[in-house]
């Protein structure tokens, strides 16, 4: 990351702070569509980064949209609905209908459950509504491959429904090509047996990929070699229809960086530690287990050797925030800034952050490369622990 960009935030604002590059995003976006070729489209799930939809409308071909919180943030953002996916467990019928109003030009619903199903067939509007069955994996989402099936055998019943065809997402962070295989090979099949049983046509398959992402100095991960093993399977399957990838943490992941600055140093008991103003709080590394891994993380300023080690404490009262133990950074000193990479996806929202009544960070947009836009001031969060 820029050091100007890091000077900006330390003179005029303050840490700890998530910063968002927009051009950094923009070309990763690029990069997946090359190797994805122009076989597979792309669907962003925002639930990984919602800061960020606009700034990507025009090179993804869809949003996953899972809660009328994340519609509202597309609504507010005037996300074109045409590509809207709405998902996600549950919706009130009135939350349902609203959205069908509001949004004339049609967007797609997924059934995630047989009373989710019930609600839609029941909803009295005068368009057709695009509907896509979400398969179960063998989880509380989706719904039976039986049920599917029954609702594909009876379409005809549906008069105010349009079967597009089936989702289904199984998992995040999929290291190996293998889940994929099965999971391509399965979807393909049951395609497959739907034209054959039911002279059903599957018009779009959405698999959400779980695709990773290299978190920690030691992951030796071929993303190349991954990307071209799903291309293989998605040219190797029979059916030859719409292909959307729904992915959340591969395309957001790499444009954020969380800055936490040291606030205090100590040597207990011969361990070096340093508390920064972040913490757990703030960010969540997957695959992260007791600080034991390093995550990709720089200091600023750099240092001339990073010899000594640090145990890398957030600012809540528990032994539990600890960002990374054993962290090699040299001549540590208050008021040094440490940058966590790879922190665009999910940090922002999965972290416990109303625990110790502690402000939530600062959001920056970087456009340019150099151009720092301020998002969101850091927001105080104890007014909603009392
Ligand atoms: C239905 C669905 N699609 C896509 C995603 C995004 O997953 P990932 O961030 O691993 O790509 C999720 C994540 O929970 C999901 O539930």
């Amino acid at each position: 990351m820029d050091e100007i960009i890091i000077k900006e935030i330390q003179e005029k604002y303050d840490t700890p702070a998530y910063v968002f590059d927009i051009n950094v995003l923009r070309d990763r976006i690029g990069y997946l569509k090359e190797k994805l070729t122009d076989r597979i489209e792309l669907c962003y799930a925002i639930k990984a980064n919602a800061f960020v939809v606009k700034e990507i409308e025009d090179i993804i071909d869809r949003f996953e949209v899972c809660s009328p919180g994340e519609y509202r943030i597309c609504e507010e953002k005037k996300i074109d609905p045409k590509k809207i996916l709405i998902s996600g467990v549950y919706k009130t019928p009135k939350v349902i209908k609203e959205m069908i109003n509001t949004t004339k030009e049609m967007n797609c619903y997924t059934i995630e459950s047989m009373e989710q199903f019930e609600l839609l067939k029941d909803i009295k509007s005068d368009i057709i509504i695009p509907v896509m069955i979400r398969i179960t994996s063998g989880s509380q989402f989706g719904v039976n491959e039986e049920e599917a099936i029954q609702i594909i055998a009876n379409r005809n019943e549906y008069k105010n429904l349009y079967i597009k065809g089936i989702q289904y997402f199984s998992g995040t962070q999929k290291n190996s090509i293998k889940r994929p295989s099965k999971e391509i090979e399965y979807l393909d099949d049951f395609i497959k047996r739907m034209k054959q049983e039911y002279d059903f046509e599957v018009d779009e398959l959405e698999y959400g990929g779980g695709f990773p992402i290299h978190y920690f100095v030691d992951s030796n991960f071929d993303e190349e070699a991954f990307l071209n093993d799903f291309v293989d399977l998605i040219n190797n399957m029979e059916y030859k229809g719409r292909i959307i990838l729904e992915l959340g943490r591969s395309i957001v992941a790499s444009c954020g960086y969380y800055l936490t600055r040291v606030v205090d140093k100590k040597k207990n008991k011969g361990q070096n530690y340093a508390i920064v103003d972040g913490g757990m709080n703030h960010i969540v590394y997957y695959g992260q287990s007791m600080a034991m891994k390093i995550p990709i993380c720089e200091i600023y300023p750099k240092k001339d050797n990073y010899d000594e080690s640090w145990n890398l404490c957030g600012s809540l009262c528990t032994t539990n925030d600890i960002l990374v133990k054993q962290f090699p950074a040299g001549d540590l000193q208050i008021g040094d800034i440490l940058i966590f990479k790879n922190t665009g996806a999910y940090c922002m929202t999965e972290g416990i952050s109303l625990f110790l009544s502690r402000d939530l960070p600062y959001i920056f947009k970087v456009y340019d490369n150099h151009r720092l836009e301020l998002v969101r001031e850091n927001v105080p969060t104890y007014r909603v622990n009392m």
